[in-house]
């Protein structure tokens, strides 16, 4: 992430309507990421993040966190977020399937996972078209706008068939 789109990145998490329905979780420190790019241009061992660009333009970011049942047998979560107007054009797809090649060829992992709302709808077909496999409904895993929410976690193993998209 270069420091022109770190800006970018700050004012898409800054703007609830942004950010979207299913990503507002109200107001946080807003230096936060800008810190932590300081430090380590956020890629760290415990959680990292990549612009998505198209064109050259930024279009929102990816976002990878350590995550483990056992000690010994670390995974990646996996986010993402793009911005409104890169929404429904394919890229989210395209992004999410990028950053699985890249976290099976650079780490060791055996597995990646991904949650999202239930109504989550673009996310949940974006990631199946990656080739996740949806695990299961996690009950009222989020707290947002009110009303406790219902994730469905999906996981990608390195073993898994994973779609060709023409390549
Ligand atoms: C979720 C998100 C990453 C999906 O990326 P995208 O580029 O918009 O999605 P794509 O264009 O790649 O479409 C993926 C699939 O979802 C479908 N889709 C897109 N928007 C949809 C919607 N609003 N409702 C239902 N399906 C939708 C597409 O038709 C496509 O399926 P298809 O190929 O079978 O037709 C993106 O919309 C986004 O950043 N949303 C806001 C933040 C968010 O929800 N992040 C995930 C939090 S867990």
């Amino acid at each position: 992430m270069t420091e022109a789109d770190l800006s970018l990145f700050e004012a898409l998490l800054s703007d609830p309507e942004a950010l979207g329905a299913f990503q507002w979780f109200g107001w946080r420190d807003p230096g936060r990421f800008r810190r932590r790019w300081a430090e380590n241009g956020l890629l760290a061992d415990e959680q990292s993040v990549l612009t998505v660009a198209c064109r050259g333009e930024f279009a929102g970011f990816v976002s990878w966190r350590r995550a483990r049942a056992m000690t010994s047998a670390p995974y990646w979560n996996i986010g993402i977020q793009l911005r409104p107007e890169a929404r429904g054009r394919g890229i989210g797809t395209e992004a999410q399937r990028l950053l699985v090649e890249y976290l099976f060829a650079h780490t060791p992992v055996m597995r990646l996972e991904a949650d999202t709302e239930d109504t989550n709808h673009a996310e949940q077909r974006a990631l199946e078209k990656c080739g996740f496999t949806r695990e299961g409904v996690q009950r009222a895993m989020t707290f947002r706008d009110g009303e406790w929410r219902d994730v469905v976690r999906y996981s990608l193993l390195r073993t898994d068939v994973r779609p060709e998209f023409g390549r």
